[in-house]
């Protein structure tokens, strides 16, 4: 499985598109339309929310797990434009019957709720944690629950009630355009039947037939609802347990776990970002790494590689490699900082990620400042490729995360990657 960790936007995708060649199924187990999933195909970059990176190889069979929630409007968006686009899509994607459906009101509510809080979480509005919040308050609306029209008008009428009512106390108001939405997502209803599977049984089913399986995470390690920065963090569970449960299989099917950092840090949404807040820094890693949102085209905040949440995540995860991604974004720097540990106003440093998210936001990270190689790695193919100095930052990130490093992403384009042996 491939999981982010840092908050997201390590560059999952691209991974996931080149390791999709050597499997037969590529599965998500998590979030919904809230993930940008950016993959560049040759000239062509095509951005995917809800519909497995591993769409792009073709023959490859796409699931989404249980532990996804189902935006059916983006979803067939989605799958329409990747048709217009000559992709084979027919027959190729299937999606859990236990899944929860994300209503067009999970959206509305998700927006009118942040417009108005007081400290904002900084979502996607992608309706996200309104549509968890039903799941785990067992009021959610199952894909199977669609094979019977009655209970799932019932379901829906009941849903649509009860967000009016939210929106109305929050103060809001959808003009209309809440009865509208639900009335193609309604029209959508066969269409989403027709694709409808047991994922967990296909995944032990491909398995046991000897076939090879891809687990797709999205966001990161530091925005898992339990091991993030909470409250700062989306509402599923991104680490690599949550994707046992989020297809349907045990954990002891899953024999490698690939944990994806860039070789710096970013942040979209707020919270605290340790070993970020240099002006200069924040700027500079922006425009080279090109770091605006690809779900909300937010810009992200940057700051340098923090090795107290890769080291984190190693473990969080039970990493078995690592994938480091845009190294040849700090091609052009003199200088690379990593943050060491974090010390906090009173003097105390320590190098395990902290549980308490608002003291996380004092902290000053101690950092490492080692040369840069001011090269371009762009074409390197092999780690001898790379400059002295880029092969001893890979070594320290190794080093510090006490992970072998299994890739180096040096560029967009799929051949622009480097297999550690
Ligand atoms: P939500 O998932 O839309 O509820 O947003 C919760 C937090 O997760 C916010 O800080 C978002 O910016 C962040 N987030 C959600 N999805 C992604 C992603 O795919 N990449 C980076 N940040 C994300």
């Amino acid at each position: 499985m491939i999981v982010g960790c840092q908050w997201g936007d390590e560059g999952k995708g691209k991974i996931v598109d080149v390791l999709a060649e050597d499997v037969d199924i590529v599965a998500r187990y998590q979030g919904g339309a809230n993930a940008g999933h950016t993959v560049h195909v040759g000239d062509d970059e095509f951005i995917l929310h809800q519909i497995p990176s591993g769409i792009l190889h073709g023959g490859k069979r796409c699931l989404l797990g249980n532990g996804v929630v189902l935006d059916l409007l983006q979803f067939c968006d989605e799958y329409d434009a990747l048709v217009s686009r000559d992709i084979q899509v027919d027959g190729r994607v299937g999606i859990s019957e236990r899944a929860h459906l994300l209503m067009p009101y999970h959206r509305v509510l998700d927006r009118a709720r942040e417009d108005r809080a007081a400290e904002k979480i900084g979502t996607t509005g992608r309706g996200i944690g309104p549509a968890y919040e039903e799941k785990a308050g067992r009021r959610g609306i199952r894909v199977a629950d669609i094979r019977n029209e009655n209970r799932f008008a019932q379901l829906v009428e009941d849903g649509v009630a009860r967000a009016k009512d939210r929106l109305a106390a929050l103060g809001g108001d959808d003009g209309g355009a809440l009865d509208q939405a639900m009335e193609r997502t309604l029209s959508l209803r066969d269409r989403l039947l027709s694709l409808a599977t047991d994922t967990g049984l296909e995944i032990v089913e491909a398995l046991d037939a000897g076939k090879h399986v891809l687990l797709e995470g999205a966001q990161g390690t530091a925005l898992d609802l339990d091991h993030g920065t909470y409250p700062f963090v989306t509402s599923s569970n991104t680490t690599a347990a949550g994707a046992a449960t989020g297809v349907g299989i045990g954990p002891t099917r899953i024999h490698e776990v690939v944990g994806v950092v860039k070789a710096y840090t970013t942040r979209v949404g707020n919270g605290p970002l340790p070993t970020g807040g240099d002006a200069a820094i924040d700027e500079k890693l922006r425009q080279l790494g090109g770091e605006f949102g690809a779900t909300t085209g937010r810009p992200r905040r940057c700051g340098w590689f923090d090795a107290v949440l890769a080291r984190y995540a190693a473990r969080v995860n039970g990493l078995t490699g690592l994938a480091v991604t845009k190294l040849d974004v700090l091609d052009t720097l003199p200088e690379i900082s990593i943050g060491l540990e974090y010390c906090f106003p009173d003097g105390y440093c320590t190098r395990e990620f902290p549980a308490d998210t608002f003291t996380l936001g004092s902290v000053a990270p101690r950092f490492e400042t080692v040369p840069g190689w001011e090269e371009d790695t762009t074409g390197c193919r092999t780690l001898a490729d790379l400059p002295r100095n880029a092969r001893a930052y890979l070594d320290r990130i190794q080093e510090l995360t006490g992970t072998p490093i299994r890739f180096v992403s040096v560029g967009t384009r799929r051949d622009q990657i480097i297999f550690v042996d």
